[in-house]
C-alpha cells in the first residue's frame, strides 16, 4: 500500500455536540459550520428538535442553522441513538428545564453508565427516575438549580462537560475536579463564548450567570476536523510502503494528542504545519509517512488524552516491533462496546497477540498478514481501526459490519481508497 494526497476528516464530534447545544439554548440564528453530519451528530440535533429547537439540515459541506433560545417539553422520548455524549451532555441541560422527559438510546448506549451524571445532577436538584438501573431509559425532571462543587473519580469529558452545562443553563455555579484533565472543548468553547469560567489544573470552574443565555449573541463557530477520525488516516499512512499524506484542518487541541505522543515514541513520522487558532481551538495539518513503528507504554496518566484512539493505538502496536502496554484502561469496558475485551479478541483473531490482564492491555506486534475475521459489536472505532489492517498486503480482514462507521466517519473507506490509490 502506497499512500499520497491531501484529505480533510469530518468535523468533530465531542465539538459539533456542543456547539449545537450551546447554539440551541441562546436566542436567535446561529450558524455552525463544518460540524460532524455523521449519525452521532444527527441524534443531537434530533434531539434538540424534538425539544422545539430549529436546527437545520446536517449535510456535509453545508453549515448549519440553529434557531435556538425557547425549549419546549418534548411530545415523545428522546432517542439518543448510539451517541453517549448526547446523552450525558442532553441530560445536563435538561437538568435546568421544567420538563419531565423520557431519554433514551440504541441498545449499546442502553448498556452505558449514566449515574456517573444522573447522581450530580441529582445533587444540584434535578429528580431522575431509573427504570433499568445504571442506564438508558430515564426520565428526567429538571427545574431550579444549586451550585455544585463535584470530585469525579474517573476523567470524564462528557460528565463535566454535562455538570458545567448544567450550570450554564441554570445560572449557578459548578466547580469540576477531575484526577486527570480530560477533553477541555466545552471549557473552550464557553470561555470563548465569554461566560466567565477558569480552568487551573484539573479544575474546572464555571462562576454563576444568570443573566448570560439572554444576553449571549447568536454563535457563528466552526467546528475542527476530528482529530480522533484522522488518527485512522495517519494509521493507514504510518502502515504504508512508501508516500506521504496531508490531513488538513485537524483540531490539535492538547487534551485530544495524546495518541502523537505515542506515535512519536513508536518512531512515527508525523510533522504539524499551518497551526492555527479557530474559535480558542488550535488546529492545523498533519503530515505522515510511512514509519516503522517500536511498542511503547502507555502511562495511565496519557489514557484520558487518546481515549478514543486506543482501538487504532493497539492495531498500530500489533504491528510494531515488540510489546506495547496500555496501562489503567477499565473505562474502554464502558464505551460503545466492551472496546478492552473486544480489541484484544479481534487482535487474536487476525493472527496477532494481545491480552488483557486486570485493567491493562498488553499487545505484541508481528509482520505476518492479519487474516481472520473481527467482531466489531457495532462499535464504530473497532470497525475503523480493523479497516485499515485490512489494507496491508496479503491481508484478509472480513469485519462483521461496516455500517457503524456511519457513527462518527461515514466515508472513511473512500477516503482510505483515494489516499491508498485502492481500486475498492
Ligand atoms: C467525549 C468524551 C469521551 C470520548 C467520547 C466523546 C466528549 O468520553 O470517549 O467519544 O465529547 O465529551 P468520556 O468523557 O466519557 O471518557
Amino acid at each position: 500500500m502506497n499512500v499520497h494526497g491531501t484529505v480533510s476528516p469530518p468535523g468533530d464530534k465531542s465539538i459539533t455536540h456542543r456547539a449545537l447545544m450551546v447554539a440551541s439554548l441562546v436566542r436567535g440564528t446561529s450558524v455552525v459550520r463544518g460540524a460532524l453530519t455523521a449519525a452521532d451528530a444527527r441524534s443531537t440535533a434530533a434531539c434538540l428538535r424534538a425539544l422545539g429547537v430549529g436546527v437545520g439540515a446536517l449535510r456535509p459541506g453545508t453549515a448549519v442553522a440553529i434557531e435556538g433560545g425557547a425549549w419546549r417539553a418534548p411530545g415523545r422520548t428522546l432517542d439518543c441513538g448510539n451517541a453517549g455524549t448526547t446523552a450525558r451532555l442532553l441530560l445536563g441541560l435538561l437538568a435546568a428545564r421544567p420538563f419531565d422527559v423520557r431519554v433514551t438510546g440504541d441498545a449499546s448506549l442502553r448498556r452505558r453508565p449514566m449515574r456517573r451524571v444522573t447522581i450530580p445532577l441529582g445533587h444540584m436538584g434535578a429528580d431522575v427516575r431509573e427504570e433499568r438501573g445504571d442506564g438508558l431509559p430515564l426520565r428526567i425532571r429538571g427545574g431550579r438549580l444549586g451550585p455544585l462543587d463535584w470530585t469525579l473519580p474517573v476523567a470524564t469529558a462528557q460528565v463535566k462537560g454535562a455538570l458545567l452545562l448544567a450550570g450554564l443553563a441554570g445560572g449557578v455555579a459548578v466547580t469540576v475536579r477531575e484526577p486527570v484533565r480530560s477533553r477541555d472543548h466545552t471549557e473552550r468553547m464557553l470561555r470563548a463564548l465569554g461566560v466567565p469560567l477558569t480552568q487551573r489544573g484539573t479544575v474546572a470552574a464555571l462562576a454563576a450567570v444568570p443573566g448570560w443565555l439572554a444576553e449571549c449573541p447568536p454563535l457563528d463557530w466552526t467546528v475542527a476536523g476530528d482529530i480522533s477520525s484522522a488518527a485512522f488516516l495517519v494509521a493507514a499512512a504510518l502502515l504504508a510502503e512508501a508516500g506521504e499524506l496531508r490531513i488538513t484542518g485537524v483540531g490539535l487541541n492538547p487534551t485530544r494528542t495524546g495518541f502523537l505522543g505515542v506515535l512519536a515514541r513508536m518512531g512515527a513520522k508525523v510533522d504539524r504545519e499551518e497551526l492555527r487558532d479557530q474559535g480558542g481551538e488550535p488546529v492545523g495539518d498533519l503530515i505522515v509517512r510511512p514509519s516503522p513503528l517500536r511498542g511503547t507504554e502507555v502511562t495511565a496518566a496519557e489514557i484520558p488524552s487518546l481515549i478514543d484512539e486506543i482501538p487504532v493505538l493497539a492495531v498500530l502496536a500489533s504491528r510494531a516491533e515488540g510489546e506495547t502496554v496500555f496501562r489503567d484502561v477499565g473505562e474502554l469496558r464502558v464505551k460503545e462496546s466492551d472496546r478492552l475485551g473486544l480489541l484484544a479478541e479481534n487482535l487474536r483473531a487476525v493472527g496477532g497477540s494481545a491480552e488483557v490482564s486486570g485493567d491493562n492491555l498488553r499487545v505484541i506486534g508481528a509482520d505476518h498478514p492479519p487474516r481472520g475475521r473481527v467482531h466489531t459489536a457495532g462499535d464504530h472505532r473497532l470497525a475503523l481501526a480493523f479497516a485499515v489492517l485490512d489494507r496491508l498486503p496479503g491481508a484478509r480482514v472480513e469485519l462483521s459490519e461496516h455500517a457503524s462507521m456511519g457513527v462518527s466517519y461515514p466515508g472513511f473507506l473512500k477516503d482510505l481508497d483515494r489516499v491508498t490509490g485502492h481500486a475498492g
